[in-house]
């Protein structure tokens, strides 16, 4: 409206507007500006064009700037490096290799030299592109042209290499990016460890490890201030609380502290599981219990943290893929690695042998003897299946559970078919390398109950002295998504022999109510798990859906717990999306249900992500909150 107030408005007044367009990434507006410059005959120039080129690469509109760079090419307005170099940049997320490569070959002819920018951001398309040969010729011609790597750049390379497979030009590139003055940084190790898992080189992965749990914990510590912690009760609790939540926020999944040795935790990468550190932190507030549950196991952080603490643990959980990671972390079943690698040795000889893949795999696993071994042959090969598609060994959202399952090892082709091998050989060296591990920081051989059941039937014989457990959120998570995947891609009966609803990991009945024997007969029911997002996230009645079912499994953990025993729940907020207000906060319903069923609380500790920009990711997370209760003598 202003602008149609000021008819004489002259160039200079549009450039700015469209550099403030450009700064606040509104493209439209900035390509409705250049219209209107048009329709008012106002000249264009190098300024506006490239401050409106700009905005459109900056917001992923790579048709738009090219578009506009033609235009300008055609109004004989040379453009300058900043014009192309931000075109090029657009290019790379859409994995458009031959227009960038282009462009920047097109560079000498508009008297232009290209930059750094312009050579990393073509090699940042061929990596998205899985050009690596292309990467490597872009990058031969930079060395030629005396331009230097960046940061970008060596990550750029490390991943198009990476995704190509080509695990020794990607440690080549990352011993340069060590001795360069540029930080190795997450990118650049993460897609390092991922090439080396699917090629099979397992003892590179044992030796990147550590630089890896470094620079994770370099990169969180620079998200140290994006959050802050409140907490109330008596202060040698919540420090642990505190702690604990720190510890969830600030130490990526699934490591431990840099230096220790990795454990199996996240060995399967579950989703939402609970960190390490965090469960071992909560460990230290219940030094005297003998017999430890986690009622809501997932892929038994806490079960596996238990057995290193020399705790007899007891776990629980609807979801038979949980049941399945978290036996094989925990080691429920002391498995023979001798022999698990023995028959590991000879699949993966077969495999060459008949140039096969995942399939006769499958087939080849189904046929051996059944038991622990066969077992640990079927999860191994379920995480390398998942890892065929990983990329970075950290990066795999949430968001993209189920997906990874569903893709992994499908038969239609493609890369992945051929690292079936070395992939699966790789795996199992590195799953027998975490177990011996695991072992090693063991007092003694652990002690693992694990029960396939819906907790609010749970009756165990004997109460638990404590219980520490990490509940879904309300509404947040579907966790029967990953595990009919998962079903899928193994063999529904695989998952279904390894732990029948209402069994015990290893055999015999689970401990349940009497009269709840339809637990027991059900397929793994989705309806079973509390909290669910389908159900919940749409639900007119979130809220007291929510509460009814906190009430049913806190009253189990009451029953199941003894008295003078404590509970330590990390539970998190609700899905901002969920209700009115964007906002639901879980801790007051969970304390109030707390104590309905007898328990008192004793402590509670939140953390709050304090910042709101979408580059710090971080501080955007939801609010989480531990609650340590005790069930009165
Ligand atoms: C937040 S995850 C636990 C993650 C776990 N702490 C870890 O580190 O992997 C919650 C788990 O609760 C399980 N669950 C949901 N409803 C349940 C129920 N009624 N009984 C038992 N387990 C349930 C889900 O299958 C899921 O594995």
């Amino acid at each position: 409206m202003m602008l149609k107030q000021h008819e004489a408005m002259g160039k200079v007044t549009f450039s700015a507007c469209v550099s403030a367009c450009e700064k606040c990434r509104k493209w439209q507006y900035a390509v409705d500006l250049l219209s209107q410059m048009d329709r008012k005959r106002v000249a264009k120039n190098l300024i506006t064009y490239g401050a409106c080129i700009s905005a459109c690469a900056a917001c992923g509109q790579w048709e738009q700037s090219l578009g506009l760079l033609h235009d300008m090419r055609s109004a004989e307005i040379f453009p300058d490096l900043v014009a192309c170099n931000a075109c090029i940049t657009s290019f790379a997320p859409q994995a458009q290799w031959q227009l960038a490569v282009g462009l920047l070959q097109d560079m000498p002819g508009l008297r232009l030299n290209p930059d750094v920018i312009s050579f990393s951001a073509a090699v940042g398309s061929c990596e998205e592109s899985r050009q690596w040969q292309q990467a490597l010729h872009l990058y031969e011609q930079m060395r030629r042209q005396s331009v230097r790597l960046d940061d970008f750049g060596h990550n750029a390379l490390i991943g198009a290499y990476s995704r190509a497979g080509k695990w020794d030009l990607a440690l080549q590139m990352l011993s340069l990016k060590r001795s360069s003055r540029y930080p190795v940084g997450v990118h650049a190790c993460s897609a390092s460890v991922s090439v080396c898992e699917r090629a099979g080189r397992w003892q590179e992965v044992l030796q990147l490890w550590p630089t890896l749990q470094q620079v994770q914990e370099e990169a969180n510590r620079e998200d140290g201030e994006l959050y802050e912690l409140h907490s109330v009760g008596p202060e040698d609790i919540t420090r642990h609380l505190e702690r604990a939540l720190e510890l969830q926020w600030l130490v990526g999944y699934p490591f431990l502290a840099a230096g220790q040795d990795q454990l199996t935790h996240g060995f399967y990468k579950y989703i939402a599981g609970m960190q390490a550190l965090c469960a071992r932190e909560l460990y230290r507030l219940v030094p005297e219990s003998k017999t430890v549950m986690d009622m809501f196991c997932g892929s038994g952080t806490v079960l596996v943290e238990g057995c290193v603490a020399g705790k007899h643990v007891v776990g629980c959980d609807v979801s038979p893929l949980a049941l399945f990671a978290a036996a094989h972390h925990a080691d429920a079943r002391h498995l023979d690695l001798e022999i698990f690698l023995k028959r590991s040795r000879a699949l993966t000889h077969a495999l060459r042998l008949k140039r096969q893949s995942w399939d006769f795999l499958r087939c080849q696993i189904a046929c051996q003897e059944p038991g622990p071994v066969q077992d640990a042959l079927h999860f191994v090969l379920l995480v390398a299946l998942t890892r065929a598609r990983d990329r970075t060994y950290l990066h795999t959202s949430s968001k993209e559970w189920g997906k990874d399952e569903a893709n992994a090892g499908s038969s239609d082709g493609g890369p992945e078919d051929d690292l079936a091998p070395s992939l699966f050989h790789g795996m199992s060296q590195l799953f027998a390398a975490r177990v011996r591990s695991l072992r090693a920081a063991m007092p003694r051989r652990s002690q693992v109950q694990i029960h396939r059941c819906d907790n609010r039937v749970l009756q165990l014989q004997e109460p638990v002295d404590s219980i520490i457990t990490g509940p879904p959120y309300p509404g947040v998570y579907d966790y029967h998504a990953p595990a009919s995947a998962t079903a899928d891609l193994l063999g529904a009966q695989v998952l279904y022999d390894f732990c029948a609803p209402g069994r015990s990991v290893g055999g015999g009945r689970a401990p349940t109510l009497e009269d709840h024997l339809d637990h027991l007969s059900s397929q793994y029911a989705p309806g079973r798990e509390i909290g669910q997002n389908s159900q919940l996230r749409e639900a007119s009645d979130y809220a007291s859906k929510w509460r009814a079912e906190q009430e049913a499994w806190l009253a189990s953990a009451c029953r199941n717990l003894r008295s003078g025993g404590t509970a330590t729940l990390m539970i998190g907020d609700g899905d901002r999306f969920a209700v009115g207000d964007g906002k639901f906060d879980n801790l007051k319903p969970t304390v109030e249900a707390a104590e309905k069923v007898g328990f008192r609380l004793l402590a509670t500790a939140s953390i709050i992500g304090k910042s709101r920009h979408p580059t710090q990711p971080r501080g955007m997370k939801r609010t989480e909150h531990m609650v340590h209760l005790l069930k009165p003598g």
